[in-house]
């Protein structure tokens, strides 16, 4: 295991990595990570960051110590195939994909997470910064410090004065705008729970269910979106936020969009 920590680490590193990848890793995964780990000079995975139903995030350690987040997904849910027909194949994007080979229906799922992240990247959106995607695994920028990722809204919004989450309001709502008009995406998923919250910034995470505009659903997920906006707002933060309707307007006002490209730049990686 060497190779993987490299040699400055200490063996009970080592350790704690090759049991944690032995207990969830099949071999496949386990020769993507090294080969994802050589092409960005990854050192050593440096933990758990989460353990949700199909994928895995891990904070990972690169040259200079540069933290990466790398999300690999694992485990094949209903909840995952269901996702698939409904997100998946109505996407113009990835309509040709054979859905019965359960490896390709991994890989597919990365492959579109990454290219909505880098769609939303590259739009302006607050977003992580996307650096490669790799059969089952994705790579971007870690949102957090000190090794410790940053909060979700969910977790911290109790915390914050009123001005704070009015302003955080208002970022949610020209982050949405800037998915909708700039990436010309929708969400899908787009919660307390897929936001994190850094320095006052916020961050849009978990974009792989997220569908261009001419999926036939686009308009429905849209809808849910702004409704999930609405109701974390005015009912748990118990904030004074306009309605549905209104905020469905507001996302939509694309001649008010803020957020400006960004463009890649060397070491975005597909493939
Ligand atoms: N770029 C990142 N930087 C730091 N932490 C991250 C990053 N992306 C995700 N996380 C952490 O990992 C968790 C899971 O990520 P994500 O929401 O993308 O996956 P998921 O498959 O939807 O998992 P879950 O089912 O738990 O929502 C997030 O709630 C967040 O705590
Ligand atoms: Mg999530």
């Amino acid at each position: 295991m060497e190779s993987l920590g490299g040699r400055r680490e200490k063996r009970i590193k080592d350790k704690d990595l090759f049991e944690t990848v032995e207990e969830v890793w099949d071999r496949q995964t386990l020769l993507a990570a090294y080969e994802v780990m050589r092409r960005l000079r990854i050192r050593r995975f440096a933990g758990v960051v989460s353990a949700g139903k199909e994928a895995r995030v891990y904070r990972a350690v690169g040259r200079g110590g540069k933290e990466y987040a790398v999300k690999i997904y694992l485990t094949v849910t209903a909840e995952f195939r269901k996702s698939i027909q409904k997100y998946l194949l109505g996407d113009p994007r990835f309509q040709n994909v054979d859905i019965s080979n359960t490896k390709k229906l991994f890989f597919a799922w990365a492959r579109k997470e990454y290219r909505n992240l880098k769609r939303m990247w590259e739009a302006g959106v607050p977003v992580p910064r996307p650096y490669l995607v790799y059969q089952n695994i994705i790579v971007m920028e870690f949102i957090g410090r000190d090794g410790l990722r940053a909060p979700l809204l969910h977790e911290v919004y109790r915390e914050l004065g009123e001005d704070e989450l009015r302003d955080v309001y208002e970022q949610v709502i020209e982050a949405y705008r800037c998915i909708l008009c700039g990436a010309r995406l929708v969400h899908a998923d787009f919660s307390e729970y897929n936001i994190m919250l850094l320095d006052g910034r916020i961050y849009v995470i978990d974009v792989a269910q997220a569908v261009s505009l001419d999926h036939p659903n686009a308009e429905d997920f849209l809808l849910h979106d702004v409704y999930n906006i609405h109701r974390f707002f005015a009912r748990e933060a118990g904030l004074d936020v306009p309605e549905p309707r209104q905020i469905l307007e507001e996302v939509k006002a694309c001649s008010r969009m803020r957020c400006s490209p960004r463009r890649g730049e060397e070491g975005d990686e597909e493939g």
